[in-house]
């Protein structure tokens, strides 16, 4: 039996941090042993809100590559591939803007919060409005079962899904699957400042490539209880992002657990909870950012790397626009 596949994509507009590592690297580690999986390096999509950034979006196809294999990910098992060298992703885009109407794509939820968030106001470039019809050329063009993505990321499958049941149902038998969204259990890592998504475009983002005193210096500003003065003070759990923290990145729950405990009761200060986090996320990273510096080293493979992975999906998708096209019943030559 064929292996499912798994499609993943991460617009190239900054290098990958720890929200990133909760969110999606971890668990596509462990998907390399049981599905098919490519990573899509989004420079397109990232062009629909940094047209004006192209050199941002180029540059960084090589950083996000690099955090890919800097966290384990094998090129042997995992393909890599660059959006912008797939022209049959463009292609179905073009195919899939008949089957949605305006109105439509404008209350898809993410979209709108995107577009509220960006201050677009009524100057909505076209490709931005338009990037879920793209997203959902990128999973039916590898013919994804499954889409590992975070929370708000759900709706962009769903409006990938209504598109394969119209083509499925304007070709009268199923030309494509239909795709899953996986959600991780974990939820979404908070800023270190508290707010409630990790983004560098926020300031509040510890990257992947870190050093150890960026590090130090994020956890000590951290978010904790901002009334727990005293160390002997009752402190709060909740909301206390240095315990959000552990609970995603320490594997020894019991510890956790009772340092919870300890600091509700009171007689638990801050600097003893940041020095445990601290020495986790030193330990998580340093073999990262130290795999990184290596692999910048050799650009020429890492080059290749991407190379390979788009040769292997540029076929893939070929044939599957061949497949709908001609589906569709489009004048074949
Ligand atoms: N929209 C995704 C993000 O911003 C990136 C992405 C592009 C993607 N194409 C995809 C994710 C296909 C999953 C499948 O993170």
């Amino acid at each position: 039996m064929a292996k499912p596949v798994i499609l993943t994509g991460d617009r190239t507009t900054g290098p990958l941090h720890l929200g990133h590592y909760v969110g999606s690297l971890r668990s596509r580690l462990t998907f390399q042993d049981t599905h098919e999986q490519f990573l899509l390096l989004a420079d397109m999509q990232a062009l629909t809100d940094n047209i004006n950034d192209i050199g941002k979006v180029r540059d960084n196809v090589v950083e996000v590559a690099l955090d890919y294999l800097a966290v384990g990910i094998d090129p042997e098992r995992t393909s890599i591939c660059l959006q912008s060298q797939l022209p049959a992703l463009a292609e179905l885009s073009m195919l899939y803007l008949n089957l949605v109407t305006v109105a439509r794509l404008e209350r898809n939820p993410t979209i709108k919060d995107e577009i509220r968030a960006r201050g677009f106001g009524r100057d909505i470039p076209a490709g931005f409005l338009c990037y879920p019809l793209s997203q959902a050329a990128d999973i039916t063009a590898f013919r994804a079962t499954v889409v590992p993505v975070g929370e708000d990321q759900a709706p962009l499958i769903e409006q990938t899904n209504e598109i394969v049941r119209r083509v499925n149902a304007l070709a009268g038998r199923a030309l494509l699957p239909e795709a899953q969204a996986i959600i991780p259990r974990a939820g979404r890592l908070p800023g270190v400042d508290g707010r409630a998504k990790m983004s560098k475009s926020s300031g509040n983002a510890i990257p992947l490539s870190a050093s150890p005193d960026m590090i130090a210096a994020a956890v000590r500003a951290m978010f904790t209880d901002p009334e727990h003065l005293r160390i002997a003070d009752p402190g709060k759990v909740e909301g206390n992002v240095v315990f959000t923290y552990l609970d995603a990145f320490d594997d020894d729950r019991d510890a956790v657990a009772e340092l919870k405990e300890r600091y509700r009761r009171g007689g638990l200060g801050d600097s003893t909870v940041k020095r445990r986090l601290d020495d986790i996320l030193q330990a998580l990273i340093a073999p990262i950012r130290a795999r990184r510096a290596e692999l910048a080293n050799h650009r020429d493979h890492l080059v290749d790397v991407i190379r390979r992975g788009t040769g292997k999906a540029r076929q893939i998708t070929e044939r599957t626009k061949c497949d709908v096209m001609a589906g569709l019943g489009l004048f074949q030559l």
